[in-house]
């Protein structure tokens, strides 16, 4: 397709009219000052004309696991589409009964019964209105540096910079330490890591401000907006064991972990855990807003007994039938094209890419991921393991003026982390040039100083 080619006039009366017209929601930071015109498999094209592609290492916003406009996908949107689009909220159809099952079938013993929404934040609303009624209780606990949405009960979960500014969170919002094994004063007397003593004390914690009346557990396997922490193996299974003892639920939220990205279909797999609830959003439509709520016969038997609605009548996008057709092919797609499996292999060879670009760059503080999900946190100097943003931002925009878009996290009192989830359906050959341009970013850019330099400095000052 040939590329629109805007005139240096035409761009900037583009940004004239973005300033004008949008409201600006980034917080700090500004758009980027890219107007991307398509995007195809891996590849976004922006208005330019020099018809150079950039690599997308963040499949849009975590979503696009299958990669922009997917021919299959795209074929279903148009039968879907010109078939049946959205409905009353109380009626049903076929797509929507079809995904839920297969969704449930897909998943063990325990998550059984589905509902289909339209955004995470909204799926985790769902499920902590399920833990509530259900316990009879109203508080919850999450991990510090979580997200889990903007909407209400989902943004008091969250605990980011984002919280502040917009007055008083959920009453009875609690939270766990983050098991953050690069930064945690959590130590074992040789210098390991110990997470389950953090665990047991935050519980410890969590137990003497609570006023009795703990009803969930809301995590992500792999705290993502949070720097890319990996939960450490058995986390999970010990957090359960917590939920248990105290007649809590454990509600595990796969935004961006679920369906195939961490190599198994679920993450929770990873620690052999069934969550009371579970959430899966971004990558369950692939780009497009679709979410899902599960959880067990049981627990859903009882909240319907006791009168469960979300919302008072129904919310508007519950059980459309456009997404959810997307949704089933999603599914079809990650079975029959074993994306999880490509996921893993790919994963690996991205992994130790990342691990051999460490040895040799001192400003590589840590590696750290799942499948295809990786980050790197960038520090001044791997002792101090102070975050060094400035290094961070100009590494990628390095990155980006070479053809490859990977997302800079700046969390305050944790780190400045990349944090890249390219598509499940990259080609090995697409994701050795997106490796390619990372290594020659860490070459060209001042300040990226190579271990081996670095020690010859330090010894002859
Ligand atoms: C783990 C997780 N949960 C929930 C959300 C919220 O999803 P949404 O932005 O679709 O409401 C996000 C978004 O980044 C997320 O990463």
């Amino acid at each position: 397709m040939a590329q629109v080619s805007l005139t240096g006039n035409d761009e900037s009366a583009f940004w004239q009219r973005a300033d004008d017209c949008l409201i600006r929601y980034s917080g700090g930071g500004i758009f980027l000052r890219r107007i991307i015109e398509r995007a195809e498999g891996v590849y976004l094209y922006d208005a330019d004309g020099d018809g150079k592609p950039i690599i997308d290492f963040t499949s849009g916003q975590m979503s696009s696991i299958l990669g922009h406009s997917n021919p299959e996908i795209v074929a279903i949107i148009n039968r879907q589409a010109a078939k049946l689009d959205h409905l009353f909220s109380g009626m049903l159809s076929r797509p929507v009964v079809d995904l839920a099952s297969r969704l449930s079938s897909m998943l063990p013993p325990g998550l059984d019964k589905v509902q289909l929404l339209s955004t995470g934040g909204e799926s985790n609303e769902c499920a902590i209105r399920i833990a509530k009624m259900y316990t009879g209780k109203f508080e919850i606990v999450g991990l510090a540096n979580s997200w889990h949405g903007v909407t209400f009960a989902a943004a008091s979960m969250t605990y980011q910079l984002t919280r502040k500014g917009y007055g008083p969170a959920a009453a009875g919002s609690l939270a766990l330490p983050t098991p953050n094994g690069y930064r945690s004063p959590f130590r074992n007397p040789d210098g390991t890591y110990d997470w389950k003593k953090e665990l047991d004390y935050g519980f410890s914690l969590v137990d003497s401000q609570s006023v009795g009346s703990l009803a969930a557990v809301i995590v992500e396997p792999i705290l993502s907006s949070g720097g890319v922490i990996v939960l450490p193996p058995g986390y999970l299974r010990r957090l359960k064991e917590h939920c248990v003892q105290r007649g809590m639920l454990l509600i595990v939220d796969e935004a961006q972990t679920g369906v195939g990205r961490t190599g198994k279909n679920w993450a929770f797999e990873h620690d052999g855990v069934v969550p009371d609830i579970l959430t899966l959003s971004k990558t369950l439509g692939a780009g497009l807003p679709l979410s899902a709520v599960v959880t067990s016969r049981e627990i859903e038997e009882v909240v319907h007994s006791r009168g469960f609605s979300f919302w008072k009548s129904f919310t508007t996008h519950v059980s459309d039938p456009l997404p959810a057709a997307v949704g089933l092919q999603v599914l079809e797609m990650l079975e029959r094209d074993n994306l999880a499996g490509q996921a893993e292999y790919l994963g690996e060879r991205f992994r130790s890419f990342l691990l051999g670009l460490q040895a040799q760059y001192e400003c590589i503080g840590e590696v750290r991921g799942m499948g295809l999900m990786q980050g790197m946190e960038i520090v001044k100097d791997r002792t101090t393991k102070e975050p060094d943003e400035t290094l961070a931002t100009a590494l990628s925009d390095r990155m980006l003026e070479l053809g490859l878009s990977a997302n800079v996290l700046r969390i305050p009192g944790i780190g400045s982390s990349f944090r890249m989830a390219p598509p499940l359906t990259i080609t090995q050959e697409e994701l050795d040039a997106g490796l390619a341009i990372i290594a020659d970013a860490f070459r060209t850019t001042p300040g990226a100083n190579l271990v081996f330099a670095v020690h010859v400095n330090r010894a002859s000052t």
